[in-house]
C-alpha cells in the first residue's frame, strides 16, 4: 500500500527526512514513532500529497505522491496534526462540505456523511459549532473528515494528541474497528498507544530510521533489561543469595514489611529467572506471595535508541 525509497526533504538546507526507506502492507496498522522532530509529520505529509520530496520515491497504492497526488489524496484519508477545521462552521455542515470537495454528491454525501458521523461518535454535536467542541470531539471530527471518502489509506498525524486518557482509549477502539477496511499509518509518541494498537513499528530519529519491527519484536531485542519482582517472608534479608542466581545483575530491595521483604531483580532480557527464584525459595523455606516478570517496554526501546550514539545503533 505505501512503498517508500530513498525519501529525502530538505527544509531551506536542513534535512527532515533523511533517505528512508520502508514499505506498509496492505491492511496492516503502522505506528510511526519517533521525538519530536524527527521528520514524521513531514514524512506523512509527502505521503498524502501535500508536500513533494526533496529526492526519493513514494507510492501509493502504485501511484506517485509527487506526479499524481490529486489521484493519491483520493486514496488517502490524511488527518494532519493541527487538524486544520473550519472553527465557525457546524459539525454536519462542515463534514457536507469536505465531502463535496472530495467529490461526494447527492444521496452518497448525505448517507456518507451520516455514516461517518456515527463512526466516530459525533452525531449528538452534529448541530453545534465546532470552535465550540472540546479537543476530544474535534479530534474525531476531524477523523471522520479524514474517513468520509472512503480512503483506503487513513495517515494520522498524532490523533490522540491532546486527549484524555478515556478520549484515547475511544480513539484507539474506532481503528481497531477501522483496520478491517483500511490501512492505517499513524504517528504518536504515547508509546503504550503503539503497542496497544499497531502490527509494525517504524522507529525514526533525525529524519532515519532506527528500528522497524512488531512491537514485541523490538521489545524482544532490546539490550536493556527486565525486571522481576519478589515479595517474600524469611528471617534475613536475602538481596545476596537473589544476586546470585544466573541472568541476576542486580537486586534492589524495595521495602520489608512485617517479615515480608519485596525485591525487585534486574535481569538480563532474554532470561527468565522465575522457576530458579522458586526453587531457591524452596530449598530454603522462604514464603512467596508475589513474583511476576515486568518486560521491557517500548519506552524502554525507545529511550535506548535516543540515547544511542549514531555510530552505536543497537539494530541491524
Ligand atoms: N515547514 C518547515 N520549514 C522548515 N523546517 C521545518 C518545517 N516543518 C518541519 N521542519 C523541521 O523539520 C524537522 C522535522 O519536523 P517534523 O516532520 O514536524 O517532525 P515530527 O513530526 O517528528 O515532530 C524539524 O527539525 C522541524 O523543525
Ligand atoms: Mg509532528
Amino acid at each position: 500500500m505505501i512503498h517508500v525509497h530513498e525519501l529525502t526533504k530538505q527544509y531551506a538546507g536542513r534535512t527532515a527526512v533523511d533517505r528512508l526507506s520502508f514499505d506498509v502492507e496492505a491492511g496492516e496498522i503502522v505506528g510511526f514513532l519517533g521525538p519530536n522532530g524527527a521528520g514524521k509529520s513531514t514524512t506523512m505529509r509527502i505521503l498524502s500529497g501535500y508536500m513533494p520530496p526533496t529526492s526519493g520515491m513514494a507510492l501509493v497504492d502504485g501511484h506517485d505522491v509527487f506526479r499524481e497526488s490529486l489521484e493519491v489524496r483520493r486514496k488517502v484519508g490524511y488527518m494532519p496534526e493541527m487538524a486544520p477545521l473550519y472553527h465557525d462552521m457546524r459539525v454536519k455542515e462542515y463534514l457536507h462540505f469536505r465531502a463535496e470537495l472530495k467529490g461526494l454528491r447527492g444521496r452518497d454525501l448525505r448517507h456518507r456523511t451520516g455514516e461517518v458521523m456515527e463512526l466516530c461518535a459525533v452525531t449528538d454535536v452534529r448541530r453545534r459549532v465546532i470552535g465550540n467542541l472540546s479537543k476530544g470531539f474535534k479530534q474525531r471530527v476531524a477523523l471522520a473528515d479524514a474517513l468520509i471518502h472512503r480512503p483506503k489509506l487513513l495517515i494520522l498525524d498524532e490523533p490522540t494528541n491532546g486527549l484524555d486518557p478515556t478520549q484515547i482509549r475511544g480513539v484507539r477502539e474506532l481503528l481497531r474497528s477501522l483496520r478491517e477496511q483500511h490501512t492505517i499509518l499513524l504517528s504518536t509518541h504515547i508509546l503504550h498507544e503503539v503497542e496497544q494498537t499497531c502490527d509494525r513499528v517504524i522507529m525514526i530519529h533525525e529524519g532515519k530510521i532506527q528500528a522497524c519491527d512488531t512491537p514485541r519484536n523490538l521489545t524482544r531485542s532490546l539490550r536493556a533489561t527486565s525486571l522481576v519482582h519478589v515479595e517474600l517472608q524469611s528471617a534475613t534479608d536475602v538481596a545476596k543469595e537473589l544476586e546470585a542466581l544466573p541472568g541476576v545483575r542486580k537486586v534492589m530491595t524495595s521495602k520489608t514489611d512485617k517479615g515480608w521483604r519485596a525485591y525487585a531483580l534486574r535481569v538480563e532480557s532474554q532470561t527468565d529467572i522465575r522457576e530458579s527464584v522458586l526453587d531457591l525459595a524452596t530449598a530454603k523455606g522462604w514464603r512467596i506471595r508475589e513474583l511476576h516478570r515486568q518486560l521491557p517496554t517500548l519506552e524502554d526501546v525507545f529511550v535506548e535508541l535516543a540515547a544511542a550514539d549514531s555510530g552505536a545503533r543497537p539494530f541491524g
